[in-house]
């Protein structure tokens, strides 16, 4: 049979129960149980731990204010009650639950100290791809499949990374919701400078018409002076960044240190997009597609303003016939090769 001593009791007194004491082990096991959430979380989306953790750590300060000022309320102003003389039911009531605030307080700060260190784990074990800073550019049509090297060669080294077609697709969403018209650049600029970044993993970004409404704003100079510090505040992570758009090795980060261009054939880019459409249950034809694709390059590559185009010293990746796998290995090729030769970029 297991005897039962606390937590508490095992930090006063230790000894040999303390070891199989379910006092001891749920709290151990709880803690490690979350460094382990902490680090999947912090792995799989950095910028939902983060968030996570703010809320964790506030939650807990605000339980553990509340019972810190009832607490003191009573040592100062009732100490009979504390001592357990002419307790009121409400007192009664306001000092169990100071105190249970305050266990719970602690368990929450504790367990959230658990799940930080989980995320600073995984964030340690990623450090050595990224000793030095890293910024990469990477630009390049609609659907060339930008978006998904630039979210692998993030992973791969550990980067954040930016889609910043999200930007635009967003300022066109805020417009239009407002009941502003497309054109209106005054609109676009307003809700250029109004942006709320938390919003850009709305899914109604992802369609279609969302893409070639963000080309309209796009070509609009206020719209883009507006989200250029956005933009360069992300690059200037001390870690670096990864950044895909169409204007990132040329006006965003014209200094970065690796720049790559990604193209493709317009028809494999449509049928690439054609196929990410069927999967989401989007009725639009291939026909349909194509055209959308040939409108907005027109656009892109024709307006005045950080038009569509590699930059001088960008490498560009061909994808037609490469797969996402083989589309990653040269971006990454690419970058290693570039680190090798300059010293002052990252090591592998
Ligand atoms: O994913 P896809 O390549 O189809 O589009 P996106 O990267 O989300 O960009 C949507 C539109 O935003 C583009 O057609 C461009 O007009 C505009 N854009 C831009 O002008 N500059 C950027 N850095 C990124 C996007």
């Amino acid at each position: 049979m297991l005897n039962f001593v606390t937590f508490m009791e095992c930090v006063n007194a230790p000894n040999s129960t303390c070891l199989t004491s379910p006092g001891v082990l749920a709290p151990v096991f709880l803690t490690l149980m979350l460094v382990a959430v902490g680090a999947l979380v912090a792995r799989r989306d950095r910028k939902r731990f983060r968030e996570l953790r703010a809320q964790g750590i506030w939650a807990s300060f605000i339980i553990l204010a509340y019972s810190v000022v009832v607490l003191a309320y009573f040592f100062l102003f009732a100490p009979d009650a504390v001592l357990g003389v002419e307790q009121s039911q409400i007192g009664n009531m306001l000092w169990i639950s100071a105190i249970f605030a305050y266990g719970m307080g602690v368990a929450t700060l504790v367990g959230m100290l658990g799940f930080a260190f989980g995320g600073w784990l995984v964030k340690r074990k990623r450090t050595p791809a990224t000793a030095q800073r890293l910024v990469v550019a990477i630009d390049g049509p609609a659907a060339s499949g930008k978006g998904t090297v630039a979210k692998r060669i993030a992973q791969h080294f550990g980067l954040p990374c930016l889609d910043t077609g999200l930007l635009y697709r967003a300022v066109a969403r805020d417009v239009v919701a407002k009941g502003g018209a497309l054109d209106d650049a005054n609109a676009a600029a307003a809700a250029a400078r109004a942006l709320d970044a938390a919003t850009l993993d709305d899914p109604n970004l992802r369609g279609p018409a969302a893409g070639d409404a963000a080309s309209i704003v796009a070509k609009m100079p206020a719209v883009r002076a507006a989200l250029l510090d956005y933009q360069r505040r992300f690059a200037s992570d001390r870690r670096g960044a990864v950044l895909d758009g169409r204007d990132i090795g040329t006006v965003i980060c014209p200094d970065a240190d690796v720049k790559i261009f990604v193209t493709a054939s317009a028809e494999e880019r449509a049928r690439r997009r054609h196929r990410e459409h069927d999967a989401r249950g989007e009725a639009i034809t291939y026909e349909d597609v194509l055209a959308d694709i040939r409108r907005r390059d027109a656009r892109d590559s024709g307006r005045e303003i950080a038009p569509l185009e590699a930059a001088a010293d960008a490498i560009t990746i061909d994808t037609t016939t490469l797969d996402a796998d083989a589309a990653f290995a040269a971006a990454r090729d690419v970058i290693v090769a570039k680190i090798a030769s300059n010293p002052a970029a990252k090591k592998q």
